[in-house]
């Protein structure tokens, strides 16, 4: 009898810390350091070797990134994933900015700005390089997507976008 009360109260218990205690435990699609894990089309967990398996070099493909903004993931030349991904929302008006593999250029179909492979501008009116966030594929193989917070490598410049 004694047992079946202790079980009975530390359920109660548990239940009621259960709620305190997930307060503090970051949601699970977040990733240490500010991170979050890419999403494809249908919003499932992008897995990196199925991503990479489905891609050839020079791809850049969209998936859903940081803050839910559609990012570019670049596939390498070697066929691995590049260490950084391309937010494509255009520096102008916000159009997101598709990729032209025959261009080898990111071209805004709203007011023409273009962008080189690596997503720094080279022709306006887009005052700005599109912003970089970091990709790394976790140990589950997932792909993570975190904020780009030092020099941004294509201009020198502290990124504009942090
Ligand atoms: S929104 Fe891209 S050029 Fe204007």
């Amino acid at each position: 009898m004694n047992l079946l009360t202790f079980g009975a109260a530390a359920g109660t218990v548990g239940g009621m810390l259960y709620p305190v205690v997930r307060y503090f435990i970051p949601p699970s699609s977040g990733v240490a350091g500010g991170g979050t894990l890419a999403k494809d089309s249908l919003g499932k967990d992008v897995q990196a070797s199925q991503f990479l398996q489905t891609h050839t070099a020079g791809d850049r493909v969209l998936v859903q990134g940081l803050k839910g903004d559609p990012t570019y993931l670049v596939v390498k030349d070697d066929g691995s994933l590049e260490k950084y991904g391309i937010n494509s929302v255009c520096t102008h008006l916000g159009c997101v900015v598709p990729w032209n593999g025959s261009e080898n250029k990111f071209i805004c179909p709203c007011h023409g700005s273009q962008y080189d492979a690596t997503g720094k501008v080279v022709r306006g009116p887009a005052p700005l390089s599109l912003a970089l966030a970091h990709a790394d594929v976790t140990e589950d193989d997932k792909v993570s997507l975190s904020p780009w917070t030092e020099t941004d490598f294509r201009t020198n410049e502290s990124p504009w976008w942090s």
